[in-house]
């Protein structure tokens, strides 16, 4: 059985990716799920497997050296999956130093205590074991509004948030532990994610929310910066790919062309809600454009991203499955089906964040 260490995995993606690879290999894994259980850590996401013989949770801060080395001490770990992260730009913005902390020395922490667990006295590796981190897009910084221009492995990183700065630093020390000792990592940049479990403080999540309550819908600036949206099962089944089938040492950039000013994303939230309220149903009153509601915009907002997946499609093969009328069509069933969920991260510390983020 092939033992799996992933970080941050009560978080959005990496609860996503936990229920895809229980999914997909069954009782063939055991994954051993470490998590501070931050305002972004839910274990609620992981209620269908916690009862699971091959599911362990951890609770332990990434940067706590002396836990990871347990955890490693204590199982023979085959993969590290390195999903957690401080993630949200807007709170990097207010306070950068959390993101530092946990993006930067969290993954010195994770890289140091696998390669101390995984080296051999000759400088090579115990067989079969790798190490993938998981990154964003947003390290190579904005693309101009021109639809030719796109991020590749090799455009030059040039982050402008802390947030970006941080996982740009946290992939120069993967690299750096690739190049110096030979280390089995590889990394991947992700486009914007987006699906269940998402936190509400990200656009998406935050626009259903609120429309669904008739609350404003908060835009910062023109509206047209532009993101280029994954949904979430086709990032964790090209994390799977990556770590099994890419070259190791390698970094994959992961996307599926589908970039989307901000404006637009609002006006097809706004129509996929109509369409899948039941006629009769009281939210049908509030859904409605006129909540939409131009701010301040952000500091230093990056305009657009957009991945070219050329890599990853020519080498592994992988291809985005879920169009995104049918993905916003999914994450919207799930919002239905999970009201209490969003209830539960919404109330108490959401509740003063947004208050000071939005001044409401
Ligand atoms: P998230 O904020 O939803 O989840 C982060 C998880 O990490 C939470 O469970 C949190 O409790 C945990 N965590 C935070 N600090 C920790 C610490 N010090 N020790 C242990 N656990 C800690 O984030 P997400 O959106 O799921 O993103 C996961 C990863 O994917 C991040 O590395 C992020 O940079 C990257 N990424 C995200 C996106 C996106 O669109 N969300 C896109 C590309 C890449
Ligand atoms: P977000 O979901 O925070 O992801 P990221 O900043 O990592 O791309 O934001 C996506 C886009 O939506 C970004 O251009 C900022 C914009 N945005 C709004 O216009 N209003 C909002 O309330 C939020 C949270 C984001």
């Amino acid at each position: 059985m092939r033992t799996y260490l992933v970080t941050g995995g009560a978080g959005f993606i990496g609860s996503n990716y936990i229920h895809y690879m229980f999914r997909k290999y069954k009782d063939t894994i055991h994954i051993i799920n470490v998590d501070k259980l931050t305002y972004a850590g839910n274990l609620e996401n992981l209620k269908e497997v916690e009862e699971l013989d091959n599911y362990t949770f951890v609770k332990a801060d990434i940067c706590d050296k002396e836990a990871i080395r347990k955890i490693f001490a204590e199982h023979d770990i085959d993969r590290v999956v390195h999903f957690a992260a401080e993630s949200h730009v807007d709170r990097s913005i207010k306070d950068p130093e959390v993101f530092i902390r946990t993006n930067v020395l969290g993954t010195a922490v994770m890289l140091n205590c696998a390669r101390e667990a995984w080296e051999l006295p000759d400088g090579s590796y115990r067989e079969g074991k790798k190490f993938l981190h998981v990154s964003t897009d947003e390290v190579y910084g904005s693309l101009p509004d021109d639809p030719h221009a796109f991020f590749y492995e090799t455009s030059p990183y040039d982050p402008h948030s802390p947030y970006s700065a941080s996982k740009a630093s946290s992939d120069f020390l993967v690299k750096a532990y690739i190049d110096t000792y030979k280390f089995p990592a590889n990394i991947t940049n992700c486009s914007n994610n987006y699906g269940p479990y998402q936190f509400p403080e990200k656009l998406i999540p935050l626009i259903i929310n609120n429309a669904l309550q008739g609350k404003k819908l908060p835009v910062y600036g023109d509206g047209k910066n532009v993101r280029d949206w994954l949904y979430v099962d086709d990032h964790a089944k090209g994390i799977d790919m990556v770590q099994e089938q890419g070259r190791l040492g390698e970094t994959y950039n992961i996307g599926g062309h589908n970039e989307k000013q901000n404006i637009e994303i609002i006006h097809i939230i706004l129509e996929t809600l109509l369409e899948m309220l039941p006629q009769g149903d009281p939210r049908r009153e509030l859904v409605s454009e006129n909540l939409i509601t131009y701010v301040e915009d952000r500091k230093g907002h990056d305009r657009r991203y957009a991945i070219a997946p050329d890599k990853i499609r020519a080498e592994i093969g992988w291809e985005p499955e879920t169009m995104f009328k049918e993905g916003i069509r999914k994450t919207i069933a799930w919002f239905f089906e999970h009201e209490e969920w969003m209830k539960n991260v919404t109330s108490g510390a959401y509740q003063k964040y947004y208050q000071e983020m939005y001044q409401e």
